[in-house]
């Protein structure tokens, strides 16, 4: 949504589909145009660009995972960069411990990217390449190119090096101040809550609070948004809403979305 991307459309399995869709809906209360696919097995998150084939028609793509969470002063900014791409691949670098858990970038000595490598036992940078991807409509067709790997599933690392064998993919470097958390293992689940936990007590700014987003990129109006405030004012969520309708945290909006 920071992208400025309206139209998205979710893939998973039909169980959890069911879930998300009873929670989202169509998307229209956030100003979205929310539609579902099923991936009927977990043949691997290259699978995407076949399964959204028609979705994506002539446009630009970008593909984010569920299990990603990201987090940091102007995200705004970097999405909308990014989201501003024409031609090629966009995708982003993020220093970890453990490299071998991810795609991994490997540069040369004048830090031009030379490879991705797919959970390597030998990890050649601590930079991995996190579940955020920027791609050119090609990428449908690269898709379909792209052959199961050892662990039987279509790579997005396999994308990634495509674009990079063509000379069209740009790694951009995500700074120290940024947060990228993957949730899918317990231990990463709790971690993420405790994160979110700590910076939205902290501040008494929600993340990723959809409606919020909605509100300040301008998808919907103040009175939408206090139309679904006051759907769940006895929760803590529902007066949260309440109160960026009613602009009592003004200076917020200067300071995250600088206007
Ligand atoms: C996937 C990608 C990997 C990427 C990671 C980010 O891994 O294959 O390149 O670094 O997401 O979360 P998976 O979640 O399939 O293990």
């Amino acid at each position: 949504m920071l992208a400025g991307i309206q139209e998205i459309l979710i893939i998973s399995t039909q169980q959890d589909l069911d879930s998300y869709e009873h929670l989202l809906g169509n998307g229209a209360d956030c100003g979205l145009k929310l539609s579902y696919a099923v991936q009927e097995k977990p043949n691997g998150l290259a699978e995407a660009f076949l399964i959204g084939e028609s979705f994506i028609g002539m446009d630009n793509v970008c593909l984010i995972l569920g299990d990603n969470v990201f987090h940091g002063t102007n995200f705004r900014g970097v999405l909308q960069r990014a989201a501003a791409l024409e031609h090629g691949a966009l995708v982003f670098g993020y220093p970890v411990p453990n490299p071998q858990d991810f795609g991994v970038v490997e540069f040369d000595q004048n830090y031009n990217v030379c490879s991705i490598e797919e959970k390597p036992s030998a990890p050649k940078s601590r930079y991995a390449v996190p579940g955020l991807y920027f791609y050119d409509n090609s990428v449908v067709s690269i898709a379909k190119s792209v052959r199961p790997s050892d662990r039987g599933e279509l790579e997005i690392t396999s994308i990634n090096n495509t674009y990079l064998q063509r000379g069209e993919l740009r790694v951009e470097l995500l700074g120290r101040g940024m947060t990228w958390l993957d949730t899918g293992t317990y231990d990463g689940l709790l971690e993420a809550a405790n994160y979110v936990s700590i910076i939205q007590r902290r501040q008494g700014l929600y993340i990723s609070c959809i409606e919020e987003i909605a509100y300040r990129m301008g998808y919907i109006s103040r009175e939408q948004l206090m139309v679904l405030a006051q759907r769940s004012l006895k929760t803590e969520y529902g007066r949260y809403l309440r109160d960026v309708a009613s602009s009592s945290i003004y200076w917020m909006i200067r300071t995250q979305f600088g206007s």
